[in-house]
């Protein structure tokens, strides 16, 4: 891969001084800026030697690499692991994930949110196999075309699996920077974000690229982390917020987003063995992912009188409450949710139809709804809240051959 449109803009090692690194230092520190040959050394040694097995690491694949990439962000290296193995399993190649149909890649993507990066990954294989001959591209232009490609994604596909000369900057690499040239300013807002940008591009080696990247990120991960572990670091000779005493206050934090509390309820409408569940719509949040109807309570609103308004708003079905199943908890990026959850029944006539009643005429928040079985709620992707609420009420999944009850 030519290497040209990337590194003819790199400025050269040691170059013009960057902001950040004026103050005074204690003796025995190499300035980073003027050491970054002995500096990547450092850190490619301790690469070699500390770095995780993990399983993005051993072919190097463009495919693999873009996986394990957009899995890893907002994800826990231990849950990202889990899902990359089982992803490779089902999908091992770009040809059968394009040929995958949403429903199937939803359900393996359920429990690591952020649910278009699964619809992405999906256009971008289509896209992969039908204009560029089922071959990843490896031009930074065109891997940043694919859907849900951004610039970091894009720029460690292109260096960790094509060996461009570019950096990986997330958050781990984002501190890790920020502290090594002590970079004055909160990390996301400029200029320190372009500063640090500048720093990560110039710390490259040349022709090392893949080590370097990961390097970089696994040093962020396991040493120099929020707490850092300096003992453990290859950089400390060079690292000048350890030299200036300030590593706890590198890197400047930004404001916090506030997390705002939000009260929802949601129903479990049963009838004749199977419950009701609406597939919502594809630009929504959670779109292409199945649920029980629901929604916000409003001002002064009861959950109970929520979960009804809401079931005739969204599917025109008249429901009454039969059961209470208690407050389900889950925390998102900029918002902590509390869901009410009910058992719900038909309301038409005192007795339950036996078989479940056609799909009601209206449909305002879904494209799709199902009365399905306990079991065949295995198979749809439902996010985190409702899965939990499914569990709690059919028992634990995953226990091939013995079908789960009905246990309202
Ligand atoms: N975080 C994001 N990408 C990573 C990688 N390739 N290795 C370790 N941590 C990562």
């Amino acid at each position: 891969m030519s290497r040209s449109s990337s590194s003819s803009a790199v400025p050269a090692a040691g170059r013009a001084p960057l902001p950040g690194l004026e103050a005074p230092r204690r003796p025995g520190h190499l300035p980073p800026d003027a050491n970054l040959p002995a500096l990547q050394e450092a850190l490619l040694a301790w690469f070699a030697a500390h770095k995780r097995p993990l399983p993005w690491r051993v072919n190097y694949t463009p495919y693999e690499v873009w996986i394990s990439e957009i899995m890893l962000q907002q994800t826990q290296m231990e849950r990202g692991v889990l899902y990359f193995k089982r992803w490779m399993a089902r999908f091992p190649d770009i040809a059968t994930l394009a040929d995958a149909d949403e429903e199937e890649v939803l359900r393996l993507w359920e429990g690591l949110g952020y649910y278009s990066r699964a619809r992405h990954a999906l256009a971008a294989a289509r896209r992969i196999r039908d204009t560029h001959g089922g071959i990843f591209p490896s031009r930074l232009e065109d891997i940043r075309a694919l859907p849900g490609v951004g610039p970091y994604t894009a720029g460690a596909i292109a260096s960790i699996a094509f060996g461009e000369r570019l950096p990986c900057v997330d958050a781990n690499v984002e501190r890790v920077v920020a502290r090594v040239f002590d970079v004055d300013g909160p990390v996301k807002q400029e200029p320190a974000a372009g500063v640090i940008r500048q720093w990560a591009l110039r710390l490259v080696p040349e022709g090392r690229s893949r080590e370097h990247n990961q390097a970089m990120m696994e040093l962020g991960a396991l040493v120099c982390r929020r707490k850092p572990r300096c003992a453990a670091c290859p950089l400390t000779r060079y690292c000048a917020s350890l030299h200036l005493g300030i590593t706890d206050q590198r890197p400047v934090p930004g404001k916090r987003a506030a997390i705002t509390p939000v009260t929802a309820a949601t129903g479990v409408l049963a009838c004749a063995g199977r419950v009701f569940v609406q597939k919502r719509r594809p630009d929504d949040m959670w779109g292409g992912l199945w649920e029980f109807p629901g929604g916000q309570t409003e001002e002064g609103e009861s959950p109970e009188h929520t979960v009804v308004r809401e079931f005739m708003e969204e599917t025109g079905l008249d429901v009454v409450v039969t059961a209470r199943h208690g407050v389900i908890r889950h925390g998102y990026t900029t918002y902590r949710l509390a869901l009410h959850c009910f058992g719900l029944a038909l309301a038409a006539g005192a007795a339950a139809p036996d078989v479940p009643p056609p799909a009601p005429p209206v449909l305002t928040a879904a494209t799709e709804c199902r009365w399905v079985t306990p079991d065949e709620l295995e198979s749809l992707a439902m996010p985190a809240a409702h899965r939990k609420l499914a569990d709690m009420l059919f028992g634990p999944r995953n226990t091939p051959g013995d079908p789960r009850e009905l246990r309202l």
